[in-house]
C-alpha cells in the first residue's frame, strides 16, 4: 500500500515537472556554491528512481549512481558546500555522448525542479576518481557527473568569476542559432510560430564552455538539428562534450514541445543539404 502511495507520488511530481518544464528551464542555472544542508535519504531515492527511469529518444540507457566526495576522493575546485555527487554511465558507441546529453539534462531539470541545484561537470574534475567510483566496465563511460544539494544564498567568488569568464548568462541570438529552410535564412521569430518557444527553450539550454554548438534548421514541419563545431573541441576517445550538448538541446526542445502540446518524433534522416562546417544529428518532425 505505501509503496503504491510513494509510487503515485513520484508519478505525480514527475508530471508536475514535465507539464511546468518551460519555467523550470528558464530558472535553471548552473549551481556551484551549496549551502550544507543535506539531502535527505527518501528524497535522494525518488531522484534516483526518477533518473534511472528516464528514455532518450536513442533508447540507450543511461545509470545514474550516488557518489561521495569524501568517500570517493572526488575533487571539483569549482564546487564549495556539497559532498554528495551523482555520476552518469552509458555504454560507449554510436550516439552515446548525444544520448547521455539529452538523459543527463533531464535529470538536472528534474532535480532543479526540486529546488536543489546542480551544475553539469565534465572537465574541472579529477575525472578518473569519478570513474573509479562509477565502476565502469571496459566498454562503458562517464562522460559527466553534476554535485547535488541546496542552493547557497550567495555564491563564491571563484563561482562568480567562472561565470563571468563564460558570459554564462548571456546566450547567441535566436537568428544566429534557428535557420528557415535553407542556412542561407535565418529563422524570424515571427515565421517561427508553433515551434517559437521550443527554440527559445534551445536557446537557453547548458553547453561547455557556453560555447553554443547547436544550430537547427527548420524546413516544413520537420526540425532538423546539427552541430557546428567550436575551435579546440574535438571528441577525446568517445568522449565528446559538444555531442552532449546536442543531446541537451534535444532534450530541450522535445520536453517544450510535448508541455506545449505538440506532436513530435524523432528520426535520423539527413535532408538532402550539405554544410561543410555542421555534422548532422537528428530531426524531430512535428505532425500537425
Ligand atoms: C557538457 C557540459 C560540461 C560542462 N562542464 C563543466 C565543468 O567541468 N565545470 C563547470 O564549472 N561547468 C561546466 N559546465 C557548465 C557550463 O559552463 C554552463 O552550463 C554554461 O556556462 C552556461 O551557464 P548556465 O548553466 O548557468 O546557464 C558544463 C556544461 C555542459 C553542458
Amino acid at each position: 500500500m505505501l509503496e503504491r502511495f510513494k509510487m503515485e507520488e513520484r508519478m505525480k511530481r514527475g508530471n508536475f515537472f514535465m507539464r511546468n518544464v518551460v519555467e523550470v528551464i528558464k530558472q535553471r542555472r548552473s549551481v556551484r556554491s551549496y549551502d550544507s544542508k543535506l539531502v535527505d535519504e527518501p528524497l535522494k531515492e525518488q531522484i534516483l528512481n526518477y533518473a534511472n527511469a528516464i528514455v532518450n529518444p536513442f533508447n540507450i540507457p543511461v545509470t545514474f549512481q550516488y557518489l561521495d566526495a569524501k568517500r570517493d576522493g572526488l575533487t571539483c575546485p569549482v564546487v564549495v558546500g556539497t559532498d554528495l555527487y551523482v555520476g552518469g554511465k552509458i555504454k560507449k558507441g554510436k550516439d552515446a555522448c548525444v544520448a547521455f546529453g539529452y538523459t543527463f539534462e533531464q535529470f538536472i531539470l528534474y532535480v532543479h525542479s526540486l529546488g536543489l541545484g546542480s551544475v553539469w561537470l565534465g572537465g574541472t574534475m579529477n575525472r578518473s576518481a569519478y570513474e573509479k567510483a562509477m565502476h565502469l566496465k571496459a566498454d562503458e563511460m562517464m562522460p559527466c557527473a553534476t554535485p547535488i544539494g541546496y542552493i547557497a544564498s550567495k555564491m563564491s567568488v571563484r563561482e562568480t568569476m567562472m561565470r563571468k569568464a563564460v558570459k554564462a548568462n548571456e546566450r547567441l541570438p535566436f537568428e544566429e542559432l534557428f535557420y528557415d529552410g535553407s542556412f542561407d535564412t535565418s529563422l524570424s521569430k515571427a515565421k517561427a510560430n508553433t515551434l517559437l518557444e521550443p527554440l527559445e527553450m534551445v536557446r537557453l539550454a547548458p553547453s561547455a564552455v557556453n560555447k553554443q554548438p547547436w544550430r537547427v534548421l527548420v524546413q516544413d514541419h520537420q526540425v532538423h538539428f546539427y552541430l557546428k563545431r567550436s575551435k579546440g573541441f574535438g571528441h577525446e576517445g568517445s568522449l565528446d562534450m559538444q555531442m552532449i550538448d546536442l543531446g541537451i538541446a534535444l532534450c530541450h526542445f522535445e520536453l517544450t514541445a510535448k508541455a506545449k502540446g505538440l506532436n513530435v518524433s524523432f528520426i535520423q534522416q539527413a535532408p538532402g543539404i550539405t554544410v561543410s562546417d555542421m555534422e548532422y544529428i537528428g530531426s524531430y518532425i512535428v505532425k500537425a
